[in-house]
């Protein structure tokens, strides 16, 4: 390693997108504005009854751990029986339990537990699409002019499909049924579009809602809040389907983003408000990010998640715009960012970044990073533990994607193996230790198992721990405001709140960087950070937390 040092300090240029944002709400600040919520992939968690997938009766049994962990939140991947076509997310039966996973008394057992330990229970709700097996899509294949056939986007049959739009998992968006028709799917054929026009639709959601809340659930986690409504004449799409690295665009107009869905998430927030402290979080997948954001206007989702970080390289300009860009489109509308570095849907961060000892260096960086942003911060479940991408072989892949691409796109399996929870035969996944996981588990995953990391000082586990609880501590760091600055390869964000500034300085270069500060370094990220009275000396691929006196 370069012994190299390279200056960095407070008097940074301030770039355009470094501008302080409105303050937060004055009233006192509801839970979810600065939560920081575990994503749990349901079916890869813990094993419960020792059949080789994850299960409801599973999580409760380790939510020690989450509380332990320090998190506020959980959202769980569908729960719901599903056609099994896309990881849960076709939606047979939207107020029950798949079998697999339990029944309706283990949710309300597993909000109880949560509650007993201070974790809030948040669902996924699928609006978009259903399941090609739910009852409404039965009938409407069985009889085309009944009821719930207006529920769906049918054409009468014809040799060409009605119009030019395509599956994000690859193909057309339209399928034909047994007798000819053409239906419509935006992801995979199982997955039939709902026709939101049909106001039926939107009443049987406002069902959903209330049948989990009623139940104590707080809140929901919104698939594709983008969808739902598609141009009323169904008319081409005007440019070549290519979605942008942040999501769609104006190729897609027709498809995605419709002024109409707005509606719909105001009458979803107006139930909400029944129900203290319950919040929706929406997955909207656009280009323009001020697009998204007014799907946070106060009197609509209370957050949509910001994918940005998600989708950045590992450098400074890359980082730097992807949160001070969020920073100030979300702030126009009064709204927290919801922060995501790690996701069911791609590649773990640890391989993003470059794999190896780099890759799980950046980041744990990338962590503290995550967690001294203003907003709320959601944690992808493994990413404590460090999880690369895991090879999984063609023949155990489940991910539609991978069949729909030929084979080309990998697909989302690699992201989705079960957690190593200690390093016995089958990683403590299944109560059997014998049990076959429903995707295979790589044999050196016992090295970043829970049991392991809890034991060693420095694991990324331990990190994740501190970092939490020092965040708890320190209002500068979640609820406050933030600039973000660069120089060359040092990237700082400087939160302020309660009074005090704390300032996250990473590191993103190859040479170790000379940070002026008279502060108190509150945690690192790696070893080898070294403090003088006036500077720290902060390795690559390595973040630190200074609070400023
Ligand atoms: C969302 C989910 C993804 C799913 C898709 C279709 O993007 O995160 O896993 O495949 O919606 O429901
Ligand atoms: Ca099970």
């Amino acid at each position: 390693m370069s012994a190299r040092l390279v200056a960095a300090g407070t008097a940074a240029a301030q770039q355009p997108w470094s501008r302080p944002v409105a303050p937060p709400a004055t009233q006192e600040q509801p839970w979810w504005r600065s939560a920081v919520v575990y994503q749990v992939y349901l079916r890869s968690f813990a094993d419960g009854n020792g059949d080789g997938i994850g299960d409801l009766a599973g999580l409760r049994a380790r939510l020690p751990y989450l509380s332990w962990l320090g998190v506020d939140a959980l959202w769980i991947n569908p729960h719901y029986p599903s056609g099994g076509a896309d990881g849960g997310y076709d939606v047979v039966d939207y107020r029950a339990v798949d079998p697999e996973y339990g029944d309706v008394s283990d949710v309300e057992a597993l909000v109880a537990d949560a509650r007993r330990l201070g974790l809030r229970v948040v669902l996924d709700v699928v609006p978009n699409h259903t399941s090609d097996r739910h009852p409404w899509f039965q009938a409407a294949l069985a009889d085309p002019d009944c009821p719930e056939a207006s529920r769906y986007h049918f054409a009468p049959p014809s040799e060409e499909p009605p119009n030019n739009w395509r599956s994000l998992f690859g193909g057309p968006a339209w399928s034909r049924t047994p007798d000819g028709r053409w239906y419509l799917h935006l992801f995979a054929p199982e997955q039939p579009d709902l026709n939101w026009r049909d106001p039926v639709v939107a009443e049987d959601f406002e069902r959903t809602l209330r049948f989990w809340l009623d139940r104590g659930v707080s809140g929901f986690r919104v698939d594709v809040a983008y969808g739902l409504y598609k141009d009323a004449g169904l008319r081409d799409n005007p440019g070549e389907y290519s979605p942008t690295l942040f999501g769609h665009g104006p190729e897609q107009a027709m498809t995605w983003n419709q002024p109409e869905v707005h509606d719909v998430w105001r009458r979803w927030r107006a139930v909400c408000d029944e129900y203290p402290d319950t919040m929706l979080v929406g997955e909207v997948c656009l280009a323009d990010l001020d697009e998204v954001a007014l799907y946070s206007r106060p009197d609509e989702l209370h957050q949509s998640l910001s994918f940005r970080l998600l989708k950045s390289a590992w450098d400074t300009p890359a980082f730097a715009e992807a949160i001070g860009s969020a920073l100030e489109a979300f702030g126009r509308v009064g709204a927290p960012v919801s922060w995501v570095l790690g996701n069911h849907d791609k590649d773990r961060m640890v391989t993003r970044f470059g794999g190896g000892g780099t890759g799980l260096a950046r980041a744990r960086a990338a962590a503290l990073l995550l967690l001294s942003l203003p907003g709320s911060a959601y944690v992808y479940a493994g990413d404590e533990l460090g999880l690369p991408q895991a090879h999984v072989p063609d023949e155990a892949k489940q991910d539609p994607i991978f069949f729909r691409s030929g084979g080309e796109r990998a697909g989302r399996d690699g992201c989705r193996v079960p957690m190593p929870w200690n390093a016995t035969t089958g990683v403590g996944f299944s109560r059997d230790r014998s049990a076959k996981p429903w995707l295979p588990v790589p044999a050196e995953w016992k090295r970043h198992a829970v049991s392991r990391q809890t034991r060693e000082s420095g694991s990324v586990l331990h990190l994740y721990r501190q970092a939490l609880a020092v965040r708890a501590e320190h209002p500068a760091l979640g609820t406050g405001e933030a600039t973000v600055s660069t120089r060359g390869h040092v990237l700082t964000v400087r939160c302020t709140g309660g009074g005090r500034t704390v300032r996250c300085v990473v590191n993103m270069g190859a040479d170790t960087a000379l940070v002026r500060s008279r502060g108190r370094v509150l945690l690192e990220s790696g070893p080898g950070v070294h403090t003088s009275a006036r500077s720290v000396a902060l390795p690559p691929d390595t973040a630190v937390w200074i609070a400023e006196d």
